[in-house]
C-alpha cells in the first residue's frame, strides 16, 4: 500500500453538460469530478482547496473511516464546513475496503450543482480480475438547469407541495442532451450536444462501474443487446448473475462484466429515470414537457461506422422503484439482534457551527444532543445493532448509512415490526445504500464496530434538505476520549455560520 496525494480545488465555472450553459460547482473546473483511484490499503490524502464562494465540504461515501470519523465530511455531525478559500487535508485509508464508491459534497444541496465524482478502490486480490480486460466507470446523475440555491428557497416554503423538483436532463456519465426547446430566452444552449461514448474491440470483456451520483432519479440502467454479468454490489463481490436491465437507486453502485460478442456495431447505452419514482405522488405535476427521461450514452466496437446506433432494447418489467432482487446479491451472513431502534419522529436540523462530534468531545452526555438530531445512542461495542424502518408514504427512499455497511435482513410492505422469523438470517445483501419500498418496511442489522457519529439518510438529496436524516452516536464512550485532530477541529474557528450559500 502507498499514501496518494490528490488536490481538489473546488471553483464554479460555467459548463454544458447536456449542451445547456449554466455555473457549475466543479472540483478542477470539471463535471462530473475526478475520478479518485486507489488501492485497498492506500493512504488518501486529499486536499479540498475550497474557492466557490460558499462553504463545503466532501463526504467519501461508502468508505468506512475507521478511527477517522472526523474525516467522514458531514458539517453538523462530523465537521464544520470549510469556509471558502480555506484548505482542508481529509486523511483516511482505504483499510481493506475494495469497490466502487464515490465521494459529494455533503453541505446542503451543493452536490447536485456539480460536486460530485467517482471514487475507486482497486483490489489485487479481485477474484475476478481474470474475466475482464479492460474498466470503465459510468457515473448517472439527473441535471437541473436551476442551481440548487434556486432551487431550494422554492421547494422548502411554506406552500410546500410533496413535490420534488423535476430535473432538465439525465446525465450519463456527465454529458446528456437537452433539446433546447425549453430554454430560456437570453440562455446559451447547444442541440446535439455530445454523449458520452465507450469504446470496445470485438470479443474483449469490460467490467463497467455503475454510480447513481444523483440527486433524485432513480434509473433503470442497459445496454441494448448485450447481457450484464453483475459481480460487485457497493463494495462487495457476489456470486455472478446474469442481468439485462439494472435498476439503480440514488448512492448505489454496482459492477457489471459486459463481453463485446455482439456484431460490430454501435449500441445504445441507457439510463432512464424511472419517472414513477419521481411523479408517483405527484400525477398533476406540470413538469417540463421538453425533459427526455431517456439517459443515453454509446457502445462503440472498433470498426463500426460513423452512424447512429440502431440498436433495441432489452424489454423487462419491473416493479417500480424497487432494488435489483436479492437473489442476484448473494453475499454472506450475520449473527443475533441485541439492540432494537425505530427511527422517530422529529425532522433532522444540522448545527454547523457546532458538530455533534465536538460536542461528545466536550463530554456532552449524548442523552442530552438536542432532539432534532434524531440521535440513536449505542454503546455496545461489538453489539449488533438492528434498525428498523417503517415508510409511511407512497414515495420510495434510498437509504444510506455512513461507517458501516450493513445486512438487509427485511424489506417488504408490511405496516407492523416483521416477525424475526421472516429475516433472512443466512445470506443477507451486505451493502451501505438500500431502498424502502413505499408504504414498506427495511429492517438492518451491523455490528457496532466503529466509534463515530455516522449520518444514516435518505440519498435523495431535497429529503435530505427536509429533515430526512438521523445519526448514529455509536460508541461515545470511546468516542468521547479520542482526539480530533487540529486540523479537523480548526475549521470550527475559522467559520463564518451565518454566511449561507450564494444563489
Ligand atoms: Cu452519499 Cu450521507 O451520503
Amino acid at each position: 500500500s502507498v499514501t496518494r496525494y490528490y488536490q481538489l480545488t473546488l471553483k464554479k465555472v460555467k459548463l454544458s453538460p447536456d449542451g445547456f450553459e449554466r455555473t457549475v460547482w466543479s472540483v478542477n473546473g470539471q463535471y462530473p469530478a475526478p475520478i479518485i483511484r486507489a488501492n485497498k490499503g492506500d493512504r488518501m490524502i486529499i486536499n479540498v482547496e475550497n474557492r466557490f464562494g460558499d462553504p463545503a465540504a466532501v463526504h467519501w461515501h461508502g468508505m468506512l473511516q475507521h478511527g477517522t470519523n472526523w474525516y467522514d465530511g458531514v458539517p453538523g455531525q462530523t465537521q464544520c464546513p470549510i469556509p471558502n478559500d480555506v484548505s482542508f487535508i481529509y486523511n483516511f485509508t482505504t483499510g481493506d475496503q475494495h469497490g466502487t464508491f464515490w465521494y459529494h459534497s455533503h453541505f446542503m444541496a451543493q452536490y447536485a450543482d456539480g460536486l460530485r465524482g467517482a471514487l475507486i478502490v482497486h483490489d489485487p486480490d479481485d477474484p475476478y480480475l481474470k474475466e475482464y480486460d479492460y474498466e470503465y466507470v459510468i457515473t448517472l446523475s439527473d441535471w437541473h438547469h436551476r442551481t440548487t440555491g434556486e432551487i431550494l428557497p422554492n421547494f422548502i416554503s411554506p406552500t410546500y407541495t410533496g413535490r420534488r423538483p423535476v430535473p432538465d436532463s439525465p446525465l450519463l456519465s456527465g454529458r446528456g442532451r437537452y433539446n433546447c426547446n425549453g430554454a430560456p430566452d437570453g440562455s446559451k444552449c447547444k442541440p446535439n450536444a455530445p454523449l458520452a461514448v465507450y469504446n470496445v474491440k470485438k470479443n474483449k470483456k469490460y467490467r463497467f462501474r455503475i454510480i447513481n451520483s444523483a440527486a433524485d432519479a432513480f434509473f433503470i440502467f442497459s445496454i441494448d443487446e448485450h447481457k450484464l454479468k453483475l459481480i460487485e454490489s457497493e463494495g462487495i463481490y457476489i456470486k455472478p448473475t446474469i442481468i439485462e436491465k439494472l435498476p439503480i437507486n440514488v448512492g448505489q453502485r454496482y459492477s457489471v462484466i459486459v463481453n463485446a460478442d455482439q456484431p460490430i456495431g454501435k449500441y445504445w447505452i441507457r439510463a432512464t429515470i424511472d419517472k414513477r419514482c419521481v411523479l408517483i405522488n405527484n400525477a398533476t405535476i406540470n413538469f417540463n414537457s421538453s425533459i427526455d427521461w431517456n439517459g443515453l450514452g454509446i457502445l462503440k466496437y472498433e470498426g463500426s461506422k460513423n452512424d447512429k446506433p440502431k440498436s433495441k432494447e432489452f424489454v423487462e418489467n419491473f416493479k417500480i422503484c424497487r432494488d435489483l432482487d436479492p437473489k442476484h446479491l448473494t453475499s454472506s451472513t450475520q449473527g443475533d439482534g441485541i439492540v432494537k431502534a425505530v427511527m422517530n419522529n422529529s425532522s433532522f436540523i444540522p448545527q454547523f457551527n457546532d458538530p455533534t462530534i465536538t460536542k461528545i468531545i466536550r463530554h456532552i452526555p449524548p442523552e442530552e444532543l438536542p432532539k432534532e438530531q434524531n440521535s440513536l445512542i449505542f454503546d455496545n461495542k461489538n453489539g449488533i445493532v438492528e434498525i428498523a424502518l417503517w415508510n409511511n408514504n407512497t414515495d420510495e427512499h434510498p437509504f444510506h448509512m455512513h461507517g458501516h455497511v450493513f445486512g438487509v435482513m427485511f424489506v417488504g410492505e408490511k405496516n407492523e415490526y416483521p416477525d424475526e422469523k421472516k429475516y433472512n438470517k443466512k445470506n443477507p445483501v451486505i451493502r451501505d445504500n438500500v431502498t424502502v419500498p413505499g408504504f414498506g418496511y427495511l429492517v438492518i442489522r451491523f455490528i457496532a464496530d466503529n466509534p463515530g457519529i455516522w449520518a444514516f439518510h435518505c440519498h435523495i438529496e431535497w429529503h435530505v434538505e427536509l429533515g430526512l436524516v438521523l445519526q448514529l452516536v455509536e460508541l461515545p464512550s470511546i468516542l468521547m476520549n479520542e482526539t480530533i485532530p487540529n486540523d479537523a477541529s480548526s475549521l470550527c474557528f475559522k467559520n463564518d455560520y451565518q454566511k449561507k450559500r450564494n444563489p
